[in-house]
């Protein structure tokens, strides 16, 4: 054997010492995942407003994405969610790559917006036809569906009366839950009843960075409460539907961090905006007014019966957990009295939209959920973006690897550390449309070309085929 050639040659078998060493690193990397033990769940999450596309098809009703999205200034180079990933027509090959990858649970949304007419109460037939053939296709290939009722695209119509500004929104919340349960209910177990409620309350109706685009802080208000409200109201439907459905919430959660002794008080309240907020009124707590106040005028739109309304004990929670938030006292700011120190000024190691990356915050917050008390948490999602460069029909997104390893240790340690931790859902199987960020910030696992749509799975998917293949 030639020197310069360097092989080694192990029982028949002759392999560069790249070969053997790349084997190595692949068998540290399924240990991470041994030891979170074989009944852990893994899956892939998107949403429905974010990959669907076909956006008048089947009766499809506009959604506020739609309107805000065609709305010049929203949205990041004027993308829209038109065609998306086209999901709605091609979800078939989505589904063969995800269990293709190894994976066993297929997290997804269902749009409002497809499965009711414009009366809002009469189901549409083509809309849950396409529901029900999808679901079809992930039992057919082996994938345990997990469902959430609301991603965020209100049918713009009830935007029209105020959103979820409008107390009245929770009957018809109500009766979409129904919808989806008479029609889907044989074919799912696990529900998510809405997805990250603080971020679509503060973005769409505080700040107005994401659709319905409002700027009221009466209406934020209102909706915090409304949103709730309607989360137990169907929370209780489900259960009522069927004992044996699991219910939860999919939580965004942002380690909060100060940089000095100062800034304490500050970390409090947007911990609680953040973070707090839509955790502790399920569990008999209130809203968090100890450390925000402003929160009291809550009162003014509570109604008889609604603090017990308010209590729901969910089957399990989901935490999303991207970054770390980092925060200075700010006299200036209403109420948060607060301001950001952006990442950029931090000098410290960033996602393509500019968020720190933070692994030990996977650990942080999953410890915070075990310490409300909450018996089974799961990861619904945890990812990032990355400029991704497509060279010669290979992405080679490394770093995003790596992002995977680290946050999978975290996870790990809070495991060990008695947290309930049962699954993790990676953001996301393939690129999408990113809110109002538009296709500029990939998080796929999957690369999606938009003028062709041609799926290139990349090098950190056939990571997770590797560990998660036995
Ligand atoms: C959480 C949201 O649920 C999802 O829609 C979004 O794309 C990711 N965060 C990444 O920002």
């Amino acid at each position: 054997m030639k020197r310069k050639q360097w092989l080694i040659s192990m029982g028949g078998l002759v392999l560069s010492p790249k070969l053997v060493w790349g084997n190595a690193i692949i068998e540290l990397d399924k240990l991470r995942i041994a030891e979170l033990g074989h009944d852990f769940k893994w899956g892939v999450a998107n949403a429905a407003f974010q990959v669907e596309g076909a956006v008048n098809v089947d009766g499809k009703l506009p959604s506020i994405w739609d309107e805000f999205s065609h709305k010049k200034g929203n949205i990041k180079n004027k993308h829209n969610a038109d065609v998306a990933c086209d999901f709605y027509h091609r979800y078939g090959e989505d589904i063969n790559i995800t269990s293709d990858l190894g994976f066993k649970h297929f997290r997804f949304s269902i749009a409002w917006t497809r499965v009711v007419k414009s009366d809002l109460k009469t189901p549409n037939t083509d809309g849950i036809n396409y529901y029900l053939s999808m679901l079809r296709s992930l039992h057919g290939a082996g994938l345990t569906p997990w469902v959430t009722l609301y991603h965020w695209d209100l049918p713009l119509i009830l935007e029209q009366k105020g959103g979820w500004s409008n107390r009245e929104i929770i009957s018809y919340f109500k009766r979409f839950v129904e919808i989806c349960l008479e029609n889907f209910g044989e074919l799912v177990d696990h529900w998510f009843v809405v997805n990250e409620p603080a971020a679509f309350v503060s973005l769409g109706y505080l700040s107005g960075y994401h659709a319905p685009g409002k700027k009221s802080p009466f209406g934020f208000l209102k909706s915090v409460h409304h949103v709730c409200l309607a989360v137990s109201v169907a929370g209780n439907l489900i259960r009522e539907f069927n004992p044996k459905n699991k219910i939860g919430i999919a939580y965004s959660y942002s380690v909060v961090h100060g940089g000095n002794g100062e800034d304490k008080n500050s970390v409090e309240k947007v911990d609680a905006f953040l973070n707090r907020l839509f955790i502790e009124p399920f569990l008999g707590k209130g809203y968090p007014t100890d450390s925000l106040p402003v929160l009291k005028r809550i009162n003014n739109y509570m109604e008889e019966g609604d603090n017990e309304k308010l209590n729901f004990e969910f089957d399990f929670v989901g935490v999303q957990y991207y970054f770390r938030v980092v925060v200075e006292k700010s006299s200036w700011i209403p109420f948060l009295k607060s301001k950001e120190v952006p990442a950029t000024k931090r000098g410290v190691l960033m996602n393509s939209m500019k968020r720190e990356i933070y692994p030990q915050g996977m650990y942080d917050c999953l410890m915070r959920l075990k310490n409300y008390g909450f018996k089974d948490i799961l990861v619904s999602e945890n990812g990032v973006c990355f400029d991704d460069q497509l060279v010669d029909g290979v992405i080679n997104d490394v770093d995003r690897i790596e992002f995977f390893r680290r946050h999978l240790d975290e996870l790990s340690r809070a495991k060990n550390d008695q947290c309930p931790v049962s699954g993790y859902f990676v953001w996301t199987l393939t690129d999408n449309f990113e809110w109002s960020e538009g296709y500029s910030n990939r998080f796929g696992i999957v690369h999606v070309d938009f003028d062709t749509q041609m799926r290139t799975i990349k090098k950190s998917g056939y990571w997770w085929q590797s560990i998660l293949s036995n």
